[in-house]
């Protein structure tokens, strides 16, 4: 009898121990939720944040296409950061991400913006403390993941809601589908030229979201007053100073400030720019040899490129 007991006994204390040790992650079942609705729940969360002040969104703005509209952006603090803030739109094939490509992908990059001492400031493991601390973010993980928040989640779900970020509802877009109407004469032209021999545009924002996969360099480098080295310092290698990834050109008239420090505050500067980059740098350093001979632009060459620019604008962000 003593020993059925003991028997009876132990196997209620295994039960129990077992239990303590694998806390089964019970959710309600009404918590319900996707990878890019959590993500973009996070992409607005000032929590991820030291002091809780900013989020992704402060930076990258809805309205602007996920860009900033100063050079240089607010972080934690007040600090300012060292780049301007492109759009985080259509960037399913735009990798690596970063002006000097320094994070493998979308996941990867999560991890940069939250850790930097002039951005979010924040360790990753606080946000993961502090996320696993807030029911409504837990039991959403662990509804997700049947575990809760951790690193690389976090920057899953991040990564997933990015991506819904694509758009192609702009005049272009409706031109290039056959109505010639959608489009100005100006911009007919402007599309050209951003073709031809002579803009070279074209050579180096190619594929259908105007990006290069590539690096860059357009004179915006002269080791003194421009003195970003851009993918050399990831890569170490010379040829690579004062090259920057090639940007994605749709929405462009909503993203400027323009180019890595945001030095150019409209299109037409930027216009200006590529007619003779010289006016802009007078010493240059590793320019890039298609644009060594200024094009120098006439009044309507530069108007029209401009129309087209404008045209790679999504319907949504017109008429604001
Ligand atoms: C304080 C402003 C700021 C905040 C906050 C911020 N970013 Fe950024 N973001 C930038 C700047 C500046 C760059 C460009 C930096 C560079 O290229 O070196 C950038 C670049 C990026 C890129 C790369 C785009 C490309 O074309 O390569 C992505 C993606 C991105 N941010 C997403 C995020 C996400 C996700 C968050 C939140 C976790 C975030 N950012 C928070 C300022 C910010
Ligand atoms: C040799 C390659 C190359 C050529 C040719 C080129 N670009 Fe660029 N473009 C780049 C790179 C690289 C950047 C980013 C540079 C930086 O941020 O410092 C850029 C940036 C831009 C930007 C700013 C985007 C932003 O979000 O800040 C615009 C607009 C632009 N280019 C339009 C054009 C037009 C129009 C032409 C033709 C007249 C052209 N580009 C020719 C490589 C090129």
């Amino acid at each position: 009898m003593k020993v059925k007991y003991s028997i009876l006994f132990f196997l209620l204390a295994l039960v129990v121990v077992l239990a303590l040790k694998n806390p089964k992650q019970e959710v309600p079942k009404s918590v319900r939720i996707s990878k890019e609705e959590l993500g973009k729940l996070l992409f607005f969360e000032k929590a991820l944040s030291l002091d809780s002040t900013v989020s992704c969104s402060s930076c990258h703005i809805p309205a602007f296409a996920f860009s900033d509209t100063t050079a240089l952006s607010d972080g934690v603090h007040g600090k300012l950061g060292l780049r301007n803030a492109p759009g985080v739109m259509n960037l399913h094939a735009n990798e690596p991400m970063f002006y000097d490509g320094r994070a493998k992908d979308l996941a990867d990059q999560v991890h940069f913006p939250i850790q930097d001492p002039n951005e979010m400031n924040l360790a990753m493991i606080e946000v993961v403390k502090r996320l696993n601390k807030d029911p409504k973010y837990k039991n959403f993980f662990i509804a997700l993941f049947q575990a809760e928040a951790s690193a690389a989640n976090i920057a899953d779900v991040i990564a997933a809601y990015e991506l819904t970020l694509q758009t192609s509802n702009t005049p272009f877009d409706a031109f290039m589908s056959g109505d010639e109407s959608a489009i100005s004469e100006s911009a007919k032209r402007g599309r050209e030229l951003f073709l031809s021999d002579r803009a070279k545009c074209f050579d180096c924002h190619f594929g259908p979201d105007f990006t290069g996969d590539e690096f860059k360099n357009i004179g915006l480098y002269d080791a003194k007053e421009w003195n970003d080295v851009g993918r050399f310092k990831i890569s170490n290698d010379s040829s690579d100073i004062g090259k920057f990834k090639v940007p994605g050109l749709r929405n462009v008239g909503v993203t400027g400030p323009y180019m890595h420090n945001g030095k150019f505050k409209t299109l037409e500067e930027v216009i200006d720019y590529y007619s003779n980059p010289y006016l802009t740098v007078k010493n240059p350093v590793n320019l890039d040899a298609s644009l060594v001979k200024p094009i120098n632009f006439t009044v309507q060459e530069k108007a029209d490129l401009l129309s087209f620019l404008k045209s790679l604008t999504d319907k949504q962000f017109l008429n604001r």
